[in-house]
């Protein structure tokens, strides 16, 4: 199946404020794609809107040729899984249960070994049987990622759109680098495909194939990390003061706050 995912001209409207301003764009199959921009600029509305939590008011969304208003929730949720940015569940579940409600969509209860998989490969063992609002906040956010992977699990590994708000802003070192890496592994097999909000550049540009910069609800910048990641780029559209380098070990730029 060709799960491309188009949106065209979307515009999103609250009160006096434009929110989304005539944003296009195609995310191609097994792409992992950055969505950058200051606080404010519009990157969860656009996520919202991308995954059919909100509906478009103008514009139009699609997902493998058809409207994302065509589809029936549950089948939606077995081609696009979204980790929100804030997500509270409103009840105090153990781990294995949180994650196993990703399987909902599928009609099926249990499915005990996909979990295990999950949690295993979000290296959320530990936590299974403890129960979720005990977690740490960057523990919680590893089994959301769980329960989220879990949402898109066919055979033996996830398939379709996955869409990360933020998903390493609670994260240590060592567990971004682990985020990362099993996404990147997950979509080098091309039927995973990932598009995550980042707030930490060198994170996107070290992990992305393709970066957007949303600013004010429009799309301003976008392509390879290279040609987004630029200190020109950066201070006219955060107004930070930087300065851009080369990761010592690959061809990724990196950005440097001046003091
Ligand atoms: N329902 C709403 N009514 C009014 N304004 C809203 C609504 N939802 C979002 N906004 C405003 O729209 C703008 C974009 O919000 P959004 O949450 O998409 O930003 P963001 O790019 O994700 O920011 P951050 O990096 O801080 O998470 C913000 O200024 C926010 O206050
Ligand atoms: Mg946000």
């Amino acid at each position: 199946m060709d799960n491309t995912l188009t949106a065209t001209h979307l515009h999103l409207k609250v009160g006096a404020r434009q929110l989304i301003e005539d944003v296009s764009l195609t995310l191609t199959c097994g792409e992992r794609v950055a969505l950058i921009g200051p606080n404010g600029a519009g990157k969860s509305t656009l996520l919202r809107l991308l995954t059919g939590y909100l509906p478009t008011a103008s514009g139009e969304c699609s997902l493998a040729g058809r409207a994302l208003s065509q589809w029936s929730p549950a089948a939606l949720s077995r081609h696009r899984a979204v980790m929100l940015q804030h997500t509270q569940p409103g009840f105090d579940w153990p781990v294995e249960a949180i994650v196993a409600m990703g399987r909902a969509p599928w009609g099926q209860k249990g499915e005990r070994d996909i979990v295990q998989q999950v949690l295993a490969l979000t290296g959320c063992d530990a936590l299974r049987g403890r129960r979720y609002t005990t977690l740490s906040g960057g523990e919680q956010q590893r089994v959301q990622l769980a329960r989220s992977l879990a949402q898109l699990w066919r055979d033996d590994a996830p398939e379709g759109w996955l869409f990360l708000d933020e998903p390493t802003s609670a994260l240590d070192l060592y567990h971004q680098q682990q985020l990362l890496r099993l996404l990147k592994r997950l979509t080098q097999k091309g039927k995973l495909h990932v598009c995550a909000v980042l707030h930490d550049l060198n994170l996107a540009a070290l992990w992305a194939d393709r970066i957007l910069l949303l600013h004010n609800g429009k799309l301003v910048a976008q392509g390879a990390p290279g040609a987004v990641i630029q200190r020109a780029v950066i201070a006219k559209w955060y107004g930070a003061d930087v300065l851009v380098g080369e990761h010592p070990g690959g061809d990724a730029p990196q950005v440097f706050l001046s003091a």
